[in-house]
């Protein structure tokens, strides 16, 4: 498949999104930033839980499902997306926080917010901290994701680096149960 064909299909999957899941990504953006400030960890583990199969997700691509009712993007990154994202200077994150629920309050280093082995691992709720929309995947200014809405330009770890949106997207409580299965809740 060529990068163009790729990139296609990741408009389509965007804009299944747009259309099909408008209204339960706006009303999860209400919610959402209401579970955030208060404990994420205790909040969040009252919810139902989800067992997702990764086995097909290859290096540099990545699944979105959806879970609690809106998406979660489910990335396996490529080495170079990890060596982007470890090389920025903290002083150059408009958000200093990781927003990992698994892990509490932490700087937002790369390896904070990321699972597996080798930090290969990325899942993140998809909507915009600023109004909620779903960013797209690889795109923006920062190669990571590009929240069309009114601008957010998130980089390779999710990590909010230009526009209006004020923090990173959340990392929800996410583990490996087994090598091939990440358990989200
Ligand atoms: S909702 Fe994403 S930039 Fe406004």
């Amino acid at each position: 498949m060529s990068h163009a064909e790729d990139h296609e299909g990741t408009r389509r999957d965007f804009l299944y999104f747009a259309t099909a899941g408008a209204g339960a990504v706006t009303a999860g953006a209400a919610i959402w930033p209401l579970v955030n400030q208060m404990n994420p960890s205790a909040d969040v583990q009252a919810l139902a839980s989800i067992r997702v199969d990764i086995s097909g997700i290859s290096e540099g691509t990545q699944l979105t499902v959806k879970w609690l009712g809106k998406p979660v993007f489910i990335r396996y990154r490529t080495a170079e997306e990890i060596e982007e994202a470890r090389s920025v200077d903290m002083s150059e994150l408009p958000d200093s926080d990781a927003r990992n629920a698994n892990i509490g309050d932490a700087p937002a280093t790369d390896q904070n917010r990321a699972l597996g082995e080798n930090s290969e691992w990325l899942v993140m709720m998809g909507v915009c901290t600023h109004l909620g929309c779903v960013p797209l995947g690889e795109a923006g200014d920062f190669n990571g994701w590009f929240c069309p809405c009114h601008g957010s330009h998130y980089d390779t770890a999710g990590r909010i680096r230009k526009g209006p949106a004020p923090e990173n997207l959340p990392v929800p409580l996410a583990e490996f149960v087994d090598e091939s299965t990440i358990q989200l809740g």
